[in-house]
């Protein structure tokens, strides 16, 4: 089984990190796809994005990152993988992704989402928060793996954000 899991990474944060693993251990080839979300104003570049999910995700067998500069059932259709995963945190989370995911079964008729629950202790986890705690020089040391904690520090120590 394959599946891509979209996202903008913007940046990646443990909440990601523990969701790919998982998808890891369930599938046999999972496209991270990084993704434009035309309602966010993005922070990092997507190469920057790409570079923190490869330092993260390092070794993980079924995993190939990916940048994708269109709709999702583009990239869908690019890959042949017709099998969508999107994590949620609550069930606003759940709202949202409700609509967007009829929008794309319209869009790619026998294109399937599926919706996995992020880990109780990481629901409160969201790039936004990282972005904000961040650029008011908060520790982040919680929030973002490991690998990838000095490309955000240096991007908010820069004042760029
Ligand atoms: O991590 P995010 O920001 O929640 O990811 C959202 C993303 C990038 C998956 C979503 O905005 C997306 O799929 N963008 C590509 C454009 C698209 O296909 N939109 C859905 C149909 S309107």
């Amino acid at each position: 089984m394959e599946c891509v899991y979209p996202g903008s990474f913007d940046p990646v944060t443990v909440g990601h990190e523990n969701v790919i693993r998982r998808l890891d251990r369930m599938f046999d080839r999972v496209i991270v796809g990084v993704l434009h979300n035309p309602d966010k104003a993005g922070c990092f570049t997507v190469p920057e994005r790409i570079g923190m999910l490869e330092s993260c995700l390092k070794g993980l067998e079924h995993v190939e990152i990916l940048s994708w500069d269109g709709l999702l059932v583009d990239l869908m259709k690019k890959t042949g993988v017709r099998v969508a995963v999107r994590g949620f945190r609550n069930l606003s989370d759940v709202e949202t992704e409700e609509a967007m995911l009829r929008i794309n079964a319209l869009l790619l008729p026998g294109m399937e989402t599926l919706l996995i629950p992020c880990e109780p202790h990481l629901e409160a986890v969201s790039s936004s928060v990282v972005r904000q705690v961040a650029s008011f020089g908060g520790d982040i040391s919680a929030l973002v793996p490991a690998p990838c904690l000095e490309t955000v520090r240096n991007r908010f120590s820069k004042g760029i954000y």
